[in-house]
C-alpha cells in the first residue's frame, strides 16, 4: 500500500519537473540581455491572454515574430518584421544590453529593431495584459514608463488603450495600416489615421486618399459613427498641446475586442465569444456609399434611403446639372446666392448630418454657441458652425471655411449643424411680406393637428383595447406605443377577399402570403403566420417591432401587423415582380434580366445581408436564404424577405427542435444542414449558391450534368479548376455581360461556398469585393458538391438528401 503511492508520488513529482522543465523551455513571461526567445519559444503575457513568437501566415514560409491571442492563435495582432520575413526558423529576439530590441538572423544579421530614444542599466522586456510588447528599465518605479512599447508602432490592429494619433512633440504619429494581403503583413494600401489640419479627425486613406472619414470626436463620440453605436467601447479623446489621440477600453474588461483594417480597407469590430469559439464582427466603417469620402461632392448631402442618393443641400444647386442629372456627383453643388458677407446672412439648421470634414476649420473649446454664429458671420470665408462639444447642453465652437465636404444623413438626431446662407436662400425676405398669411396658415394647421391627433389617439386606444381584451396581461407604454401600425382584421380580410385562394401568392416558411388590396387601392403583401409560435402576444409584439426596425432599400418593409382572433399577421409592401426564381429560372423571363440588372441584383442582395449581420442594431442570420426569397420591386431592385423571422418565430433550431429546421435544401450550408449549427457564414454560403445560379440559371437543387453526379457547385468548382469558368455561364446571359464583371461574380460565389465556414469570407468583405478590384484569394473545394446522401440526425428528420444531385434520375427525398 505505502509502496504504491510512493510510487505515485515518484511519478507525479517526475511529471512535474518534466512539465516545468518543458514549460520553461518554451514559454517565458518576461526577457533580460542574458536570455532570449527562438523561434518555437513564445513570450506569454501575465494573465495568459496574449503571446509572443514566430508564425508564418496562411502557406508563406517566411517567418515572422508577432503577438497573437493564446486561445486564437490565427489572429495575429502585431508584427515586428512586416516587412523583412526571416527565411527560415532561426530567428532570435534578444534584448541588448542598453534595451533595444533586436531580431537576428542565422547569421547574426539584424532583420529588425526597436528604435531609442534613451538607454537603461536593467533592461527587461515583457509581454502586458493588454497585448503591449514594453522594454521597461527592471529598476523603474513607474510602470507605464516604458523605454520602448509595440503600442507606439501599430499594425492593422487598433487595441484597448491602444493610442491612435500624435504625440505633438516628438512628431510620433502612431496610425494603423493593413496587411498587403492576408498572407502578407507587410504594410498595404490602407491606412487608419488621425488627421490634424482643422480640428482632429479620424480617416481610412488609400495611399494618399481619403477612402472613409469616421470624423470628429465631439464628446459623446465619433460624428461619423453616430448611426452605429458601439455597445462594447468607451472612447476617449485627449487634445491638449503634447498630444492628440483616440483610444478606447472595454466596457467589460474580461472581453476581448479588437478593431482591424483588414486588406481591401475594411475596418470593422470584432469580439470574442467564447460559446461559438470564434469572432463576431459587429460594425464595420464602410456600410454603404455614403460611406465614401465626400460620395456626393461639396455642399451635398448623402442618404441612401433615397432615390437618387445625393441632394445639393438647401440654398445650394448643382454646378453641373448634366452632370448631376446623370449620376455624376463629382462637380458638387454650389450657392444659389453669393453670401452678402455681412450679418444679413443666415443660418439653416439641421440636426441628423454628419458633421462635415474639418481638414479646412478653426476651433475654441471655451466659446459658446452664440459668440460662435456671430463669429462666424463676422468672417466671409467662413460657411457653417457647430458646437465643439455636445456634452450638457453643447459647449465651444467649430467653424468651416470653404466648401462643405462629406456631410451624410443619419435617421436620428444626433447635433446641430448651423450651415450658412444668403438671407434670400433663407427665405427670410419673403417672410416678412407675408407674414399675415402664415399666421392664419399656422392657425388652420394647428387646428388640424389637434384634430388629427385626437383622431389617432382614439385609433390607437381602440387598436390597445382590443389587445388587452385578448390579454389582460398586456400593457402598451404611451408615448413610445405602437410604432407600427397595427391592422385590424376585418381590414386584412377584407383586402385579401377572405384569405382568398386566388389571392394567395405563395406558400413561404411560416404560412401562406397573400396579396390584398387596401380601400385606398395600395397594394400589400399578408403573411399569415402559421399557429404553432406558441408565444406570448406582448412577444410577438416586440419581435415584430424590432423587425420593423431593420429598414434597408435592400429588405422587404414591414408595415405593420394584426394580432386578433388567434391570428398572427404581419402586413409587407407588396412586390409587383414577384421573386427572384421567377425570373432566373424561366427561359421566357430570364431575357429581362440582362447582366446589369443581374450585377445590381447581385451587389443588393450582398447590401441587404451585410445589413442584416452587421449594420442594423440585432444582428440578424437569415438561415433562409434563397432565390424565391428576394423579391423585386418596380425597376427590379431586390429586396430580401423573410428576414428576422427565422429567429423569431422558428422556434430553437437546436437539435431538439423536432418538427423543423428553418432552410432550404440546396441553399443550406453543410454545417448547418448537418450538425444544425449556423452563423453568419452558413448565410453567407446559401449567398454564394443564388450568385452561382443567376450566373448559370440553373437550379442547384436539380441540377443534373450528362457527364457527372456533380450538383452546381461541384460543376462550377471542376470547371474553375480545368481553367474554364466561363463554361457554366449562361450564353444568353453573356449576350449582354462583361466578362470581368462575371468572373469576379464567380470567383466571388465559389469563395462563398467554400465547405469550411472560417474560409468563406464576411459580407462585408463580399460587398468590397464586388465592388473593387482588390485581388482574391483562390477559392477552396464548396461544401456539398458531390451526389451524396446525408443522414441528418434522427431528431431533425428522416434520411435526406441534402443537395440533390441526382434528382434527375430519382425524385426521391425529403421522408417526412
Ligand atoms: C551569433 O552570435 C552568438 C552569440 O553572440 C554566437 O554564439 C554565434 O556563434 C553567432 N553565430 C554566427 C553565425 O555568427
Ligand atoms: C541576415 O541578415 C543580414 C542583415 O539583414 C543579411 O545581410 C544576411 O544576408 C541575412 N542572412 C541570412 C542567412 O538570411
Ligand atoms: C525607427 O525609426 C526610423 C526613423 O525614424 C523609422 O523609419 C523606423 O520605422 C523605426 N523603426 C521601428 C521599428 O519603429
Ligand atoms: C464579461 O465578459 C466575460 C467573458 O466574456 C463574461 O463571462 C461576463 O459575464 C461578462 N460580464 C458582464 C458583466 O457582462
Ligand atoms: C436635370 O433634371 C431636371 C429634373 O429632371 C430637369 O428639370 C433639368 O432640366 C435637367 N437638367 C439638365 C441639364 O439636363
Ligand atoms: C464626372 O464629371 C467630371 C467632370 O465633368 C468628369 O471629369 C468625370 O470624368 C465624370 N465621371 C464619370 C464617371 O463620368
Ligand atoms: C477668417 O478666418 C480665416 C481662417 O481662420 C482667417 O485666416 C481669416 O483671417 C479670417 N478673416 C477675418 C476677416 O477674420
Ligand atoms: C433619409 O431621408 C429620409 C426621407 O427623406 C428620412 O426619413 C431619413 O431619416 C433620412 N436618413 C436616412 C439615414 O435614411
Ligand atoms: C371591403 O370594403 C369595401 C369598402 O368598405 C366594401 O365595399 C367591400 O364590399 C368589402 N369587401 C369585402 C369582401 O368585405
Ligand atoms: C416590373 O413591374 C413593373 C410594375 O408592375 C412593370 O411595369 C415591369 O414591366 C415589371 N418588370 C418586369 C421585368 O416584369
Ligand atoms: C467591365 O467592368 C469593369 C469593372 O466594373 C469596368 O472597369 C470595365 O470598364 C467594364 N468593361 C466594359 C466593357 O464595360
Amino acid at each position: 500500500m505505502i509502496r504504491t503511492s510512493m510510487q505515485t508520488m515518484k511519478t507525479i513529482i517526475l511529471w512535474l519537473f518534466l512539465f516545468s522543465f518543458l514549460r520553461t523551455s518554451n514559454t517565458l513571461d518576461s526577457i533580460t540581455p542574458t536570455q532570449f526567445i527562438k523561434d518555437g519559444q513564445t513570450l506569454v503575457s501575465a494573465g495568459g491572454g496574449y503571446e509572443l513568437g514566430f508564425f508564418s501566415p496562411g502557406e508563406v514560409k517566411g517567418r515572422y515574430l508577432g503577438i497573437w491571442y493564446t486561445f486564437s492563435t490565427e489572429t495575429v495582432v502585431w508584427v515586428a518584421n512586416r516587412e523583412v520575413p526571416l527565411d527560415d526558423s532561426s530567428g532570435v529576439l534578444k534584448v541588448t544590453d542598453q534595451g533595444g530590441l533586436v531580431l537576428l538572423n542565422s547569421s547574426n544579421g539584424t532583420v529588425w529593431s526597436s528604435n531609442l530614444s534613451r538607454t537603461a542599466g536593467n533592461p527587461v522586456s515583457q509581454l502586458l495584459d493588454s497585448g503591449n510588447l514594453v522594454v521597461k528599465d527592471g529598476k523603474e518605479t513607474n510602470p507605464s514608463n516604458f523605454l520602448w512599447q509595440s503600442f507606439d508602432y501599430p499594425c492593422d490592429t487598433h487595441l484597448p488603450e491602444m493610442k491612435l494619433g500624435w504625440n505633438l512633440v516628438t512628431g510620433l504619429d502612431r496610425y494603423v495600416s493593413s496587411w498587403r494581403s492576408t498572407e502578407d503583413p507587410a504594410r498595404g494600401d490602407f491606412s487608419l489615421r488621425m488627421d490634424t489640419h482643422g480640428f482632429p479627425q479620424i480617416f481610412i486613406m488609400k495611399g494618399a486618399k481619403i477612402q472613409t472619414r469616421a470624423g470628429t470626436w465631439n464628446g459623446a463620440g465619433l460624428t461619423g459613427y453616430q448611426g452605429k453605436p458601439n455597445p462594447v467601447a468607451n472612447f476617449e479623446f485627449v487634445l491638449t498641446k503634447n498630444e492628440v489621440y483616440y483610444e478606447y477600453t472595454l466596457i467589460n474588461r474580461s472581453m476581448f475586442a479588437r478593431y482591424v483594417l483588414n486588406p481591401y480597407g475594411l475596418a470593422q469590430w470584432f469580439t470574442w465569444t467564447d460559446y461559438s469559439h470564434s469572432w463576431e464582427p459587429f460594425v464595420s466603417s464602410q456600410a454603404d456609399q455614403c460611406d465614401n469620402y465626400a460620395f456626393c461632392g461639396a455642399n451635398a448631402r448623402c442618404n441612401v434611403s433615397n432615390t437618387p442618393v445625393c441632394a445639393c443641400l438647401k440654398g445650394f444647386v448643382p454646378k453641373s446639372p448634366k452632370d448631376w442629372n446623370s449620376t455624376n456627383w463629382s462637380e458638387g453643388c454650389v450657392r444659389k446666392t453669393p453670401l452678402a458677407c455681412s450679418s444679413a446672412d443666415g443660418f439653416s439648421k439641421y440636426s441628423n448630418f454628419k458633421l462635415p470634414d474639418t481638414s479646412s476649420s478653426w476651433y475654441d473649446k471655451s466659446m459658446g454657441l452664440e459668440e460662435c454664429q456671430g463669429l462666424c458671420l463676422r468672417n466671409c470665408s467662413c460657411t457653417a458652425c457647430a458646437n465643439l462639444d455636445v456634452r450638457e447642453g453643447g459647449s465651444g465652437c467649430l467653424l468651416w471655411f470653404g466648401n462643405l465636404n462629406d456631410i451624410r444623413e443619419f435617421t436620428s438626431d444626433y447635433q446641430d449643424l448651423y450651415i450658412r446662407l444668403a438671407a434670400s436662400d433663407l427665405g427670410l425676405r419673403y417672410r416678412r411680406l407675408s407674414a399675415l398669411v402664415p399666421c392664419f396658415l399656422w392657425k388652420i394647421i394647428g387646428f388640424l393637428l389637434i384634430y388629427s391627433h385626437i383622431r389617432l389617439r382614439s385609433t390607437l386606444s381602440e387598436a390597445r383595447r382590443k389587445l388587452d381584451s385578448r390579454n389582460g396581461d398586456y400593457r402598451g407604454e404611451d408615448g413610445e406605443d405602437l410604432e407600427l401600425p397595427l391592422f385590424d382584421l376585418t381590414t386584412i380580410a377584407n383586402a385579401t377577399n377572405d384569405f382568398s385562394s386566388s389571392n394567395k401568392l405563395g406558400e413561404g416558411g411560416f404560412g401562406p402570403v397573400y396579396k390584398g388590396t387596401l380601400v385606398g387601392g395600395e397594394e400589400i403583401a399578408v403573411k399569415r403566420l402559421s399557429k404553432n409560435s406558441g408565444q406570448g402576444l406582448r412577444e410577438f409584439k416586440n419581435e415584430v417591432l424590432l423587425i420593423a426596425k431593420l429598414q434597408h432599400r435592400n429588405l422587404v418593409k414591414l408595415l405593420g401587423c394584426c394580432i386578433q382572433e388567434d391570428e398572427e399577421i404581419l402586413v409587407y409592401e407588396f412586390m409587383p415582380n414577384r421573386s427572384l426564381d421567377f425570373f432566373i429560372f424561366d427561359q421566357e423571363r430570364q431575357k429581362f434580366l440582362d447582366w446589369p440588372t443581374c450585377f445590381h441584383i447581385i451587389d443588393g442582395i450582398a447590401r441587404g445581408l451585410l445589413y442584416l449581420h452587421q449594420d442594423s442594431r440585432l444582428r440578424i442570420i437569415h438561415r433562409d436564404m434563397k432565390a424565391s426569397n428576394i423579391l423585386l420591386d418596380n425597376d427590379m431592385n431586390p429586396k430580401i424577405s423573410d428576414f428576422g423571422l427565422a429567429k423569431t418565430f422558428g422556434g430553437d433550431q437546436s437539435e431538439d427542435s423536432t418538427n423543423r429546421v428553418v432552410g432550404t435544401h440546396g441553399y443550406m450550408a453543410p454545417e448547418y444542414a448537418v450538425d444544425g449549427t449556423f452563423s453568419m457564414k452558413s448565410d453567407v454560403f446559401s449567398f454564394g449558391v443564388i450568385m452561382l445560379e443567376i450566373l448559370s440559371r440553373k437550379k442547384n437543387r436539380g441540377f443534373c450534368h450528362p457527364d457527372h453526379r456533380l450538383n452546381l457547385l461541384g460543376h462550377a468548382w471542376t470547371l474553375w479548376n480545368q481553367n474554364n469558368p466561363l463554361e457554366m455561364v449562361d450564353v444568353t446571359l453573356c449576350d449582354s455581360c462583361n466578362i470581368t464583371e462575371v468572373l469576379r461574380c464567380l470567383h466571388v460565389g465559389l469563395l462563398c461556398v467554400q465547405h469550411v465556414p472560417e474560409d468563406r469570407p464576411s459580407m462585408s468583405s463580399v460587398v468590397l469585393m464586388l465592388g473593387s478590384e482588390v485581388k482574391l484569394p483562390s477559392p477552396k473545394q464548396p461544401g456539398f458538391y458531390t451526389g451524396r446522401t446525408v443522414t441528418v440526425p434522427e431528431s431533425t428528420s428522416s434520411t435526406t438528401d441534402l443537395f440533390s444531385t441526382n434528382i434527375c434520375s430519382t425524385m426521391f427525398l425529403e421522408g417526412r
